[in-house]
């Protein structure tokens, strides 16, 4: 019993393990781009591009990924992925000079952005409907433990040339150890049952089910199987279902995340370090263990979010983040406006916990986890990616314009944050009057809807 047990916790394990790696190649840099900057003799403009070619990298990668695993499978492209991985770190390590760094970031970029595109639909495949809200959070859970790891090996490697190698090139080569893992992992991985269904090998999807399903004797594979038939029956109208049938899921994803980047989360993730330091004169030491105490605070709360995300509506809770992010920023900009700088440090720092709070149990995880949901069957996989693209975008955006927000307001967080206050008041609207609720409903139910509401007759 207990064996069986541990199979399933396993696929669903590796199948979240690209987040791990998300989290972790986007963590790293913060520590890793001031020791390449100097190594390299790098000016600002070519350090800031160290950063940002990751996303661009991903951008492109969330957006090919799609199309790709609708046709050939989400496992084969999960191994595409996991090879990506491997190259762009190993090539990041040895990296000789800022233009192999480019390309090796930009690599790594097409890796974390196809990951980010399959592993919610992958997993939201797999999962049965009273778990999805769960398994799907893996991803962020496994997610922000990357951006944790990225801290600490950080810390770890800092000043510490092993065997002769410079520190930043031990901390860039230590995301090899879980692409591996990704890599042995996905070829293990079963394809995903509703893909199967989708190209006809229903014997094979069958027997993905019933592994799947084993333990739980309250589901019924055979069940399951005969809706997802069902769904996959229904007329196709491919990539142009995309502004007809699925153009209400695509609306949704956007915003989404859009909005899940707008509130200014990577301004903390990526750039905290550096706030402490220009808005508070924090000495940098000191700063690098505010960001290790922020992504403790993020993981552990999106535990939190994996323990209560089946109990309640996920709209609910996306209402609660919003609200708790718009407050706590909100106060922060306002203080940080009308207080002098001095006093405000350590209320900064508890503000930022809870809409660090607010985030990670909310719209960290949901955002993943509805791209996943949503779509159609036979355009999940690119939906998928638009919405991850979306989120990348996004994130390019507010990574790109923040150091000039701050700079524009004179290293007052308070600016910046007034902003991304503006952002969180948005999405409590968004939520309210876009958002579907799909906790606790089949992904054949949730589409049926869907179609159901567009006029189109189920057959
Ligand atoms: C976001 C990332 C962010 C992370 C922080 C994710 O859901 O997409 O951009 O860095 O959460 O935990």
């Amino acid at each position: 019993m207990a064996k069986k047990q541990l199979n399933t916790s396993v696929i669903f394990f590796i199948g979240a393990l690209g987040g791990l790696l998300f989290g972790f190649d986007t963590g790293i840099i913060s520590g890793a781009s001031p020791l390449i900057e100097t190594n390299f003799q790098l000016n600002v403009e070519q350090t800031a591009f160290i950063t940002s070619s990751v996303l661009i990298g991903s951008s492109v990668g969330a957006l090919s990924i799609g199309p790709l695993s609708d046709k050939f499978g989400r496992k084969k492209l999960l191994i595409v992925a996991s090879i990506l991985f491997l190259i762009g770190s190993t090539m990041s390590m040895l990296a000789v000079g800022f233009v192999s760094m480019i390309v090796a970031r930009i690599i790594l970029g097409l890796a974390v952005g196809s990951a980010s595109a399959l592993t919610p639909a992958y997993l939201a495949e797999l999962a049965d409907a009273p778990h999805r809200g769960s398994l799907g959070t893996m991803f962020q859970l496994m997610l922000t433990f990357g951006i944790l790891m990225a801290y600490v090996s950080n810390l770890g490697f800092l000043h510490h040339n092993l065997l002769g190698m410079r520190d930043w090139r031990w901390m860039l080569g230590s995301a090899l150890i879980p692409a591996l893992i990704l890599f042995f992992g996905s070829i293990v991985l079963p394809e995903s049952p509703r893909y199967l269904v989708e190209k006809g090998n229903i014997d094979e999807a069958r027997s993905v089910l019933n592994n799947l399903r084993k333990n739980n004797p309250d589901e019924d594979p055979e069940k399951e199987l005969k809706e997802i038939q069902l769904v996959a029956n229904q007329p196709h109208g491919g990539i142009k279902e995309l502004f007809t049938i699925a153009r209400p899921a695509v609306i949704v994803a956007v915003g989404l995340m859009f909005l899940q980047q707008l509130v200014g989360i990577n301004s903390v993730i990526y750039f905290l370090p550096q706030v402490f330091i220009k808005a508070f004169s924090f000495p940098e030491g000191d700063a690098i263990w505010i960001s290790v105490f922020i992504g403790v605070v993020n993981f552990l709360c999106t535990v939190v979010a994996y323990k209560i995300m089946d109990k309640f509506d996920r709209k609910k809770i996306l209402l609660f983040g919003s609200i708790v992010m718009a407050l706590a920023i909100g106060i922060l900009s306002v203080l940080n406006f009308t207080m002098n700088v001095k006093q405000v440090a350590v209320p900064t720092i508890i503000l930022i916990a809870f809409y660090i709070l607010g985030f990670a149990v909310s719209w960290g995880p949901i955002a993943w986890l509805m791209i996943g949901e949503i779509f159609p069957l036979n355009v999940r996989g690119i939906g998928a990616s638009i919405g991850s693209a979306a989120n990348w975008i996004g994130n390019f955006i507010v990574s790109q314009f923040f150091l000039v927000l701050l700079d524009a307001f004179h290293n007052n967080i308070g600016g910046p944050f007034g902003v991304f206050t503006f952002f969180a008041i948005l999405s409590i609207f968004f939520v309210i009057y876009v958002v579907p609720e799909t906790r606790g409903k089949t992904l054949e139910d949730i589409e049926l809807e869907m179609r159901k509401k567009q006029g189109e007759k189920i057959k």
